[in-house]
């Protein structure tokens, strides 16, 4: 396996979040200050149990309630599972202040990039993380030459569907009943 190595990019994508944007007013004094870019590195095994720690308390606290149980067992991988989760799916995952804080996964096939497992601790929502974690899935997509990036999104999640329209990305469709009885809706952005 490769040496690990930041993704270039990333910070500048992430430092575009929230009320640090360029063109908008600076901060009045005595505000808080805006939150620092993530650092966002590809994952290596010794990531592995941060990592199952990170997915086990973001699934035990589902984003909406009806989420099949099987899904959420499915998405909480030990140690040993996330390890072969790892064969042929290149992962990333943000830190902040050292603190794991998210994770992405992306899968290229038949020259298309996959982003899958995305999740984001629930204490860290709202500042960006994702966000980066999306950029180096498409910058992955890109270094690995994809013509696009796709992600499955379950219709009942609706914080991820925002996140992708934020990002640019189209709904391009919608799988009836395909993951433990789901709907899934489906989102793609061009490279
Ligand atoms: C969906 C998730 C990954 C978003 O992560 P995040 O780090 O909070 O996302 P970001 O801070 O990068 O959000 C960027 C933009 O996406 C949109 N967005 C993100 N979460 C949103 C929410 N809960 N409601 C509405 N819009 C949201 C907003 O436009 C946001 O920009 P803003 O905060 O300036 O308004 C996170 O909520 C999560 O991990 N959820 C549980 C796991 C999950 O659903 N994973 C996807 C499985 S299919």
């Amino acid at each position: 396996m490769s040496a690990p190595r930041p993704v270039t990019g990333v910070r500048s994508l992430g430092a575009q979040h929230g009320p640090d944007r360029e063109g908008e007013r600076a901060p009045a004094p005595g505000a808080k200050p805006p939150e620092a870019a993530p650092l966002v590195e590809r994952v290596t095994h010794h990531d592995v149990p941060e990592i199952c720690a990170l997915y086990k308390r973001v699934w035990d606290t589902p984003p909406a309630p009806g989420t099949p149980a099987e899904l959420l067992k499915s998405w909480q991988p030990t140690p040993l599972e996330f390890t072969s989760w790892m064969e042929g799916v290149t992962y990333f995952a943000a830190r902040r202040g050292g603190r794991l804080v998210g994770v992405i996964g992306c899968e290229v096939d038949h020259g298309s990039c996959r982003l899958v497992n995305l999740a984001v601790d629930a204490e860290a929502r709202r500042q960006g993380i994702a966000t980066a974690l999306v950029a180096a899935g498409v910058e992955w997509g890109r270094h690995a030459n994809a013509a696009e990036v796709w992600a499955e999104a379950l219709a009942r999640f609706t914080a991820v569907a925002e996140l992708f329209k934020h990002l640019e990305f189209t709904e391009c469709g919608f799988l009836r009943r395909h993951d433990w009885g789901e709907d899934v809706r489906l989102f793609e952005r061009l490279l």
